[in-house]
């Protein structure tokens, strides 16, 4: 697959091209570019919707509706917050589950390591600055961020990439671009991103995962919160 970027674009590493008939001339796959002042990922002549970071409406503005929050698994599987309510979301991608858990009252730290996901994510927060006092980006690997700031957070919260997991066509399309923007980890690459959440975390790391997944890297859960489709799996910390 071949990316190809817009002149308004910040660098993501990919070639830039003067305008989409010249991303078409090029044979690019995806294009990032600017629509309505918006920074959206789209597939040259594609009918899909372009796909960009949204915190406040769309599919994410029913789920975030301030009474149906508390519903959400997620929501009751990172529990409820002491201290000050740090939560960092060591696999952000597209933002959404960050947006539910800030909307859920935590202060969200989003970690990313993909350029293209890091420009989506930072445009998404520049037009939501009701969101600004508690969401943040973070430009870094998770693994080697959380190495270094041991017991910074109340909860760390994963949702690594994983191969194909839901039918619906749209929800495909954002899928397999995310799979080929961000490819897969390794199995050591995860458990040991498991074993730098540990050491990060004061209180749990969570996990999600496709309902009949194995574990992330060698620990056990101690529990789960199971959907139709993906269950949380929960990790008590215990500090030092
Ligand atoms: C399945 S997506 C997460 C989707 C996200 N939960 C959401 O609601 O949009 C996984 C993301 O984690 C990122 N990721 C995986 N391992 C990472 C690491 N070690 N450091 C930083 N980001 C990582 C990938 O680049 C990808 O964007």
């Amino acid at each position: 697959m071949k990316l190809v970027a817009l002149p308004d674009v910040a660098d993501v590493g990919a070639e830039t091209v003067a305008d989409e008939a010249a991303a078409r001339a090029a044979h690019a796959d995806l294009v990032l570019g600017r629509i309505e002042n918006r920074l959206s990922l789209w597939r040259p002549e594609g009918h899909e919707t372009p796909l960009s970071v949204d915190f406040t409406s769309g599919a994410l503005g029913y789920r975030l509706a301030a009474d149906r929050v508390r519903h959400e698994r997620l929501v009751r599987a990172v529990g409820k917050q002491s201290d000050n309510g740090i939560l960092i979301d060591a696999t952000a991608g597209l933002g959404r589950d960050s947006a539910l858990l800030a909307q859920a009252g935590w202060q969200v730290s989003m970690l990313e390591r993909q350029p293209v996901l890091q420009a989506l994510l930072a445009d998404g927060l520049a037009r939501a600055p009701e969101l600004a006092s508690h969401l943040s980006l973070i430009r870094a690997d998770s693994t080697e961020w959380l190495q270094q700031h041991p017991r910074c957070a109340e909860v760390v919260y994963l949702d690594p990439m994983f191969p194909e997991r839901e039918k619906s066509a749209a929800i495909k399309k954002e899928l397999l671009w995310l799979q080929w923007l961000c490819g897969m980890d390794t199995e050591a690459g995860e458990a040991a991103l498991l074993d730098a959440a540990l050491s990060a975390a004061r209180r749990r790391v969570v996990v999600k995962r496709p309902l009949r997944a194995p574990n992330l890297g060698s620990h056990k859960p101690a529990s789960s919160l199971t959907g139709k489709t993906v269950r949380f799996d929960i990790y008590p910390c215990h500090p030092n």
